[in-house]
């Protein structure tokens, strides 16, 4: 007969769970752990987890390496992982718990570990009983600083929000750097989303509604910090700013700063990179709401930086620390003598400002030289380093 162990770990969240996100979890959790015979009961307040893992060794092993990797929570500790004689939760597939909030007992097959007859006094005495009263008690939690909850309104928002958690589950991120060939020195890395196994993710973002797109691109942020965290973020991190609504910036920016400093990355370690062709709203209101935040660390991109006029009334409005160039006018630019005399007009122009200039997509050593002739020295792209999947590539240096 196979070993049968228990293994309890406390964790937190990478993001503001939302009770759609909960049951989400829990629907996919009940399914598994029926066909693998695992019982147990996740409890979660606060932003923090905390879950009883029981089964055969080699099937509880299993379920949890992958849950070590899943991206929606963060600070994972394994409290402990021994033999057990007996189940203590035999009858539940994943009890859960929601200490927080009353709501969830209504929900029609969750399962409610309380309210299911056989209540927290009658567990068998044990270790699992004893740590759960400690949860319970406060102890054990994963720190989780100042997670802001999103506002949940009505069904149809949860619903989207259920939907928005499936793709969540399922992104992690890539790295690039950004060098500075002169100094032979990586100043950034740039965090790209993939699917959890490097896939490309670009193909699900359209079917993401407006109405689920802001709690996405938050995710995203604090996944790709968390991500970075874990990994050993060895320079600056540049971070995608997906927010399509300037009205939804304050709430983007806040919830990034803390994920940031949740996960130990001091903020002036943060760009934010802003695609200005996907902002709608006014940029004069963006760059106020930007303004607030360079007090505390926070240094802001264009990203795909392009030669028409909108594009240096943004220098003037924003006052960005960099900028990245378009990939159409890198593409070739040691032989397009119009892309040529462009780079040059906003050369000057970031000069003046003291603005930073990074040449993107750069992938051939012509176009790589061109701008070094240029003094331009910030550079990214495949010709330095390809993007790698949950890792910080090292460049090569020409
Ligand atoms: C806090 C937490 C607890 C989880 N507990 C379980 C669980 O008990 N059983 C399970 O199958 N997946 C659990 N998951 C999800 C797994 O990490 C993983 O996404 C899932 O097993 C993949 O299932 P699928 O291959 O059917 O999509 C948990 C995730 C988190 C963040």
């Amino acid at each position: 007969m196979s070993l049968l162990i228990h293994l309890i770990y406390c964790s937190a969240t990478t993001y503001p769970m939302q009770d759609a996100d909960l049951v989400s979890l829990l629907e996919t959790s009940r399914k598994n752990n029926a066909k693998a015979k695992i019982t147990g009961i996740l409890l979660h307040e606060n932003g923090s987890f905390f879950q009883v893992l029981e089964g055969t060794q080699e099937a509880v092993e299993q379920l949890y390496e992958r849950i070590l990797h899943d991206n929606r929570h963060t600070k994972v500790v394994t409290i402990i992982r021994e033999p057990i004689a007996k189940r203590t939760f035999g009858e539940w597939t994943m009890g859960f718990v929601k200490l927080d909030s009353q709501e969830l007992d209504e929900i029609i097959g969750l399962n409610d570990f309380f309210a299911e007859g056989s209540s927290f006094t009658q567990l068998g005495a044990g270790r699992a009983k004893k740590l759960l009263a400690a949860f319970r008690k406060g102890r054990w939690r994963s720190k989780v600083k100042n997670q802001s909850p999103v506002q949940q309104k009505d069904g149809e928002k949860e619903v989207s929000l259920k939907s928005a958690t499936s793709h969540i589950s399922k992104i992690s991120f890539a790295f690039q750097p950004i060098v500075d060939v002169e100094e032979h020195r990586v100043i950034a890395y740039e965090a790209l989303i993939r699917g959890q196994k490097n896939e490309d993710f670009s193909n699900i973002v359209p079917e993401i509604s407006e109405q689920e797109w802001l709690q996405f691109d938050t995710s995203c942020r604090a996944i790709a910090i968390s991500t970075a965290a874990r990994l050993g973020l060895p320079s600056d991190l540049h971070l995608n700013f997906m927010a399509r609504q300037v009205k939804d910036a304050r709430s983007a920016i806040q919830s990034t700063l803390e994920a940031a400093e949740r996960n130990g990355i001091n903020l002036n370690r943060i760009v934010l990179e802003i695609d200005q062709d996907k902002l709608i709203g006014d940029s004069q209101h963006f760059a106020q709401i930007i303004e607030e935040y360079r007090g505390v660390g926070l240094r802001v991109s264009i990203d795909h930086f392009g030669a028409g006029r909108a594009a240096l009334k943004l220098l003037e409005i924003l006052r960005p620390d960099m900028i990245a160039l378009n990939i159409q006018i890198v593409r070739d630019i040691d032989t397009n003598g119009a892309r040529q005399a462009i780079v040059r007009g906003v050369t000057q122009t970031c000069d003046d400002l003291g603005i930073d200039i990074v040449a993107k997509d750069v992938n051939s050593v012509e176009e790589y030289q061109w701008f070094l002739d240029e003094g331009i020295t910030l550079i990214q792209g495949n010709l330095i380093a390809s993007p790698a999947f949950e890792q910080f590539p090292a460049p090569q240096y020409l």
